[in-house]
């Protein structure tokens, strides 16, 4: 049996993540790799809950915040991942681990060591064998975002925010260049796409 593989997609709002992830499981399947998209916070029914009480009640307090985002990823990990991974297939996620690195650690001030503490006590082993960093001047991005008619918190944030969004992403793929590449996300879709094709091909020895 083949190794199972997690791929997971960051970036700011409006770099293209979601259509870029469920582009690439195509691509994977057609090339025979079973492969799961899925998203964070979500991807199982307890997470998705989560993620409506995170997105549309603002808890007041970040470790509370910081605190659900890791219980929904817990539930994500032992409900999904961990068995898709088991079950030799492919994993590809809408946001992961670096989305708390950023908009907790860098955004709301949580301790690196505390983030660090809880990775290591919920996802290890389940670390991205690659993470693709969809790389977009917040500006564009944001109009991207409002085009979608989608408005959450952080799209409403200032463009300070999303520059440290968007350099929090970058200072990880510099931090960690064996799991991360950066991806140029202001090409067209389809050539996005192409890159992420690429990449992966390069980094499994897939034939393309
Ligand atoms: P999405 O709309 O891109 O799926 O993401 C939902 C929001 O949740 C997005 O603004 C980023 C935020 N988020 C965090 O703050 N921490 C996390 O760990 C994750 C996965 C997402």
């Amino acid at each position: 049996m083949t190794p199972g593989r997690l791929i997971t997609l960051e970036g700011g709002e409006g770099s293209g993540k979601s259509t870029q992830a469920s582009r690439l499981v195509d691509d994977l399947r057609s090339q025979g790799i079973e492969a799961v998209l899925t998203r964070e916070p979500g991807g199982v029914p307890l997470a998705e809950q989560i993620r409506d009480l995170i997105l549309n009640t603002r808890p007041a307090a970040s470790t509370a915040e910081f605190l659900l985002f890791a219980a929904a990823r817990a539930e994500h990990i032992a409900e999904l991942i961990k068995p898709v991974i088991e079950l030799g297939q492919w994993v590809v996620c809408d946001r992961y681990i670096d989305s708390t690195r950023v908009y907790q650690g860098e955004l709301s001030s949580i301790p690196a060591e505390l983030i660090s503490a809880v990775e290591t006590h919920t996802v290890a082993p389940y670390f991205p064998d690659l993470t693709l960093m969809l790389d977009l001047n917040p500006a564009i991005g944001r109009e991207r975002a409002l085009m979608r008619g989608d408005t959450n918190r952080y799209d409403q944030a200032e463009a300070q925010v999303h520059e440290t969004i968007r350099q929090g992403f970058l200072d990880i793929a510099a931090r960690e260049p064996d799991r991360c590449v950066v991806i140029d996300a202001s090409e067209s879709e389809a050539d996005i796409a192409g890159q992420i094709s690429r990449v992966v091909a390069r980094r499994f020895g897939l034939s393309g």
